[in-house]
């Protein structure tokens, strides 16, 4: 873009009384991440300019202003999967990644799928960066964020990220972080997944803060064959420590989130409506506070059968907390089987400053995701 263009697009930016730099300063465990911070704003106008800002060793704030197609820049691949919950029109079929439909064995009918190859990795994204979306205008289709191999300092904010093979499992994650530290994820919209809307993979993620997104989890296809996503957020690792808070989990139907193998979840102030299976799974090595949240319309808050971890949730304030963390805990509302008394939890996480959350509201369904700054 030559020097005139750009002055001409920043200032219809600044017209429009539009953001070019991130928006707040992120709560709890990443509170201190910066992404990158005083860079120049650079707006990509194509996905390779896209990718290739993302990737480079430069801090940067990339502000997107468009939506960035990548269905189809990587081609196409038809293999033969499996049908694990059938082939009724509703319901998810899967990619054999890594033989996975062995799992199901002669359960699961052999099918034909085609998808997306671009879907099935994401984009990488490096250290010291900031990703943020004007309004509702900064879209990425059809292929998701990937912060892994020790990047760190890293915010994304105001974007959506959508349509990554809804049809198969294993046709894509929409943010996977695996071997990160730092990272702000804040007002994010995800929509038809193929597989996680987050994942944590089993390295350590460190500090991580997720707050204000919106998970949609409607779906054409979907692993229950009801419409709602089976697969949300995946906290795994080992060492981590995750800020979840402010998020809306609406038409969801499990792991939202699962959580294992030490990873620390504060989460407090989200709004579950519309979940036909599981909300929580919370295994071995996982350790929750949970607090403030409000469910509606919930199946199952909390799945009791596989629960192997620590927990520490009610439905009324606990002044257990106060000897802790300094205050008392906030009630959930509709927390059903989120119950749980582990102090351990609570003395483990009693030097992290841990933010104080408000009372329980329906409120992330208007001010979660994409476009509510
Ligand atoms: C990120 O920024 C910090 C502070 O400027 C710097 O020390 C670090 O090397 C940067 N990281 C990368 C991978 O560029």
């Amino acid at each position: 873009m030559k020097y005139a263009a750009i002055l001409t697009a920043v200032a219809a930016l600044a017209q429009q009384g539009l953001a070019t730099s991130v928006s707040g300063t992120p709560v709890g465990f990443a509170a201190s991440a910066t992404g990158g911070g005083s860079a120049a704003a650079v707006t990509p106008t194509s996905t390779t300019e896209l990718v290739s800002y993302l990737g480079d060793d430069e801090a940067r704030v990339i502000v997107l202003t468009q939506t960035f197609d990548f269905t189809g820049t990587e081609g196409t691949t038809t293999a033969t999967g499996c049908a694990p919950w059938g082939t009724a029109s509703g319901c998810q079929l899967a990619i054999n990644a890594d033989d996975w439909c062995d799992n199901y064995e002669s359960s699961a009918p052999s099918v034909s799928v085609t998808y997306d190859n671009a879907g099935t990795l994401g984009i990488t994204v490096n250290s010291n960066k900031s990703l943020i979306g004007v309004g509702t205008s900064g879209v990425i289709k059809g292929k998701g964020l990937r912060m892994v191999s020790g990047v760190s300092n890293i915010i994304i904010q105001n974007i959506a990220v959508t349509d990554i093979n809804p049809e198969y499992v294993w046709g894509g994650d929409a943010i996977t972080l695996d071997d990160a530290d730092l990272v702000w994820i804040d007002h994010v919209t995800t929509a038809r997944i193929g597989r996680q809307h987050y994942v944590l993979g089993t390295s350590a993620d460190n500090r991580v803060s997720i707050t204000n997104n919106y998970i949609d989890g409607e779906s054409e296809y979907s692993a229950t064959c009801d419409n709602h996503h089976y697969w949300n957020v995946y906290l795994d690792g080992s060492s981590d420590k995750v800020t979840f808070s402010g998020n809306y989990l609406y038409k969801t139907s499990g792991r939202a989130p699962k959580v294992q193998d030490n990873t620390y979840l504060h989460i407090y102030n989200n709004y579950w409506n519309d979940n036909s299976g599981h909300a929580f799974e919370i295994g071995s090595g996982g350790y929750v506070l949970a607090e403030g949240n409000y469910f509606e319309d919930v199946d199952t808050v909390l799945e009791t059968d596989s629960f192997e971890g620590a927990l520490f949730s009610s439905d009324s304030a606990s002044s257990t907390c106060s000897s802790y963390i300094g205050r008392s805990c906030v009630a959930n509302t509709n927390g059903g089987d989120l119950t749980g008394t582990s102090t351990t939890v609570l003395s483990d996480l009693a030097d992290d400053s841990l933010p104080t959350p408000s009372a329980a509201s329906t409120d992330p369904a208007t001010s979660a995701g994409q476009g509510n700054l």
